[in-house]
């Protein structure tokens, strides 16, 4: 059982938090790059409790500065956009992508005030269609390498990201992402869809070498057995449903520390996504999809997420407000949850009604869970780590990032006597079926 203070330590991640100094020794997603292709690109952005004003200036850098002018605390996400940098409206001052204060021209000719002042600011990198920051210390020189996993190798072309809000706590998103018996109950569908209406949906396609769908393998076997692996990238999580007749359903899934997960969406595609904690109490999810057979259909993959997800928040018109949209004749005829078709929608539900920072000091876990205390486990052990001064799992340099691949994400059926080697061979096969993966695993090996 957990204590409220062990729960405190593991869920807080603001500054100054053991928590918070372990998420900071990271690249955190904080805007999706789409939300900065707008003509006034200056966006408010929350991150890890921090107030932010994030922007790209007119010769395309892009800058992350505290909010707060250093001048009188105006807020800089309503200043101009001018000059090579980010003018605060209240009295004029100017601060580049570094935060460097380049003029104050309210004070005399000559004053040497803006040559004492420095905004905080914050790296920025753009990789998989997501623009992410770096808040710990020693800024770029210090920050991690990207590891060579499949969606940053991947081209724009083969690529989709998304994002979404929930209000609750990382933890427990993340929590629901290595959970894989939950799919077998939150995710049924009493009937199996038609896989030509499946394109970028999660759980509808048909497992792989075989044409049963997804939804029939969750739903006729809800008792899986699970096995836990550390990785240097976190966690392999593999399991397995006995479907009689010497076939075996296998489904091969990661966590990326510090609060990724990595599953098959389909047959083409696999999908990345992270849990980055806006502050305690809410977080974003960002997803990238990325297919390594025909290039992704982004219009199609967008419009569908919108038809849910409204902007400019990303906050799903599904939520505690209006019951998730439940319909108890549809819980009773088609879905689980009766919360419609939508997996994001079913998952939101589940996290959020946990409250905004789930009490884990009631829980009762049972062995289906087992990922979940493999991953608490690791993150106490990492944030001891932090708090000692050594480099957490994953905090990486270049070199060693190149040899993080993959990692293979499996949904598949086997006969029995092929299971010891199905991950492998069917990881394989697809990487061989797909030209830039091929090149990104030659690449990663070399
Ligand atoms: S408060 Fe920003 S320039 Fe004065
Ligand atoms: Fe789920």
């Amino acid at each position: 059982m957990m204590s409220a203070q062990e729960n405190e330590l593991i869920t807080r991640v603001g500054p100054g938090r053991p928590c918070g100094a372990l998420m900071r020794r990271y690249w955190q997603p904080v805007a999706l790059k789409v939300e900065l292709d707008a003509p006034r690109p200056v966006k408010a952005v929350r991150l890890l409790g921090q107030d932010l004003v994030l922007f790209r200036n007119e010769e395309g850098r892009y800058g992350l500065l505290d909010r707060h002018c250093p001048h009188r605390g105006a807020d800089l996400a309503f200043g101009r956009r001018e000059d090579g940098g980010l003018r605060c409206s209240f009295h004029g001052w100017l601060f580049d992508v570094t935060g460097r204060c380049l003029e104050t021209p309210a004070e005399p000719v000559n004053s040497p005030l803006c040559r004492n002042i420095r905004q905080p600011a914050y790296p920025v990198a753009e990789k998989a269609g997501i623009l992410w920051a770096y808040l710990g210390p020693g800024g770029l020189a210090a920050a991690p390498a990207f590891p060579a996993f499949d969606c940053f190798l991947a081209p724009d072309t083969h690529t989709f990201a998304f994002k979404g809000l929930w209000e609750c706590n990382w933890l427990q998103a993340l929590e629901v992402g290595i959970d894989p018996a939950h799919a077998s109950y939150l995710h049924r569908f009493f009937e199996d869809e038609d896989r030509a209406k499946s394109y970028g949906k999660q759980f509808r396609d048909a497992s792989l070498d075989s044409d049963i769908p997804m939804t029939r393998v969750m739903r006729e076997h809800g008792r899986p057995t699970i096995k836990v692996e550390p990785t240097g990238y976190g966690l392999k999580i593999v399991t397995t449903r006995d479907l009689g007749n010497g076939a075996t359903h296998m489904r091969v899934t990661n966590q990326i520390f510090p609060h990724a997960i990595s599953i098959p969406l389909s047959q083409e595609m696999t999908l990345m996504q992270w849990h980055a904690p806006v502050d305690d109490l809410n977080c974003y999810w960002y997803t990238v999809f990325t297919s390594f057979g025909k290039p992704v259909d982004k219009a199609a993959m967008r419009a569908q997420r919108l038809q849910v997800y409204e902007l400019p928040e990303y906050r799903s018109r599904k939520n505690r407000s209006n019951h998730y949209g439940f319909d108890p004749h549809e819980q009773q005829h088609k879905t689980y949850t009766g919360m419609g078709e939508d997996i994001n929608v079913h998952d939101q539900w589940a996290v959020e009604s946990l409250g905004p920072i789930q009490d884990r000091t009631k829980e009762h876990l049972g062995s289906s869970d087992k990922a979940i205390s493999a991953y608490r486990r690791l993150l106490k052990r990492s944030i001891a780590q932090v708090n000692k001064g050594e480099t957490p799992v994953l905090a990486v340099g270049p070199e060693e990032a190149t040899r993080l691949t993959g990692p293979p994400t499996i949904d598949g059926i086997a006969t029995n006597v092929a299971l010891a080697t199905y991950a492998a061979d069917t990881d394989r096969r697809r990487r061989e079926g797909a030209t830039w993966a091929s090149q990104g695993a030659s690449q990663g090996a070399s």
